[in-house]
């Protein structure tokens, strides 16, 4: 694991961009695992204003709310198309499809996964330590399915949308086991409020519990942290 500390988000989405970049120059038809939230916005940010083309690139994302289709404002399909995809072309893009029964959007993720092993996986954390939607609790072993969003994430996330109620309850997303089989993963949080899940998942036990500690499993992790985020790690603290 390399942990890199950072004096701003911008500075981050450089950070994290450079890896993107080395990635698309050593396989131009790389596979990118993205996430949406507010964390990567500083790495899209950089991907756009670079003179680096994705044109040959596949992007694969973490994860969608089921109910939601793509047109809709809130939707991650949106989020991805309006922060990046209208802005900087991929040869193609997935996001889970949150218009489909369970059944066959789960089947349809994991074929799509099967065929586009990612290269580079970037993961924002919540405060509860999930990545994706993996909530405290999920299978390590997990693959894609549905989620039943919890109340800390429902809370985290209703800044999006007019009212608490309009948040779905369910989300699809990739499964912890899908999501560490990307070869390498770039892991960025930002703020005081990730502080604990952080220094849980990255210096505390491996537990489902805390979703991103297995994290700590994977060869090629890489974490980019702003210093309130890295704030309670040991290592930041001497
Ligand atoms: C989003 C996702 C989530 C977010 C996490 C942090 O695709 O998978 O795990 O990365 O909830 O969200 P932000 O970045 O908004 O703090």
């Amino acid at each position: 694991m390399q942990i890199t500390i950072v004096k701003s988000k911008e500075e981050a989405g450089k950070e994290a961009f450079k890896y993107v970049k080395e990635a698309i120059e050593k396989k131009e038809d790389s596979v990118l695992g993205l996430a949406t939230g507010s964390t990567p916005e500083v790495l899209y940010e950089e991907m756009i204003n670079s003179d680096v083309s994705f044109t040959e690139a596949t992007a694969v994302n973490l994860d969608e709310y089921v109910g939601l289709d793509s047109d809709h404002p809130q939707s991650y399909h949106y989020f991805m198309e309006d922060q990046l995809f209208k802005h900087k072309p991929f040869k193609q893009t997935f996001v889970p499809d949150g218009t489909l029964g369970e059944e066959e959007a789960i089947k349809q993720y994991d074929d799509i996964l099967e065929q586009h092993p990612i290269d580079i996986q970037v993961l924002g954390i919540g405060v509860n330590g999930h990545i994706g939607f993996n909530e405290p609790g999920t299978s390590f072993d997990s693959t894609t399915h549905k989620v039943q969003l919890t109340e800390e994430t429902i809370n985290s996330n209703k800044r999006y949308f007019d009212s608490i109620d309009d948040v779905p309850k369910t989300a699809y997303t990739m499964g912890i086991h899908s999501i560490m089989k990307a070869d390498k993963i770039i892991l960025m949080a930002f703020g005081k409020e990730k502080a604990q899940a952080i220094v849980q998942s990255l210096e505390g036990e491996v537990t489902e519990d805390v979703p991103a500690s297995i994290l700590q499993k994977h060869p090629d992790l890489v974490v980019i942290l702003d210093e309130e985020a890295a704030s309670e790690l040991s290592s930041a603290k001497q």
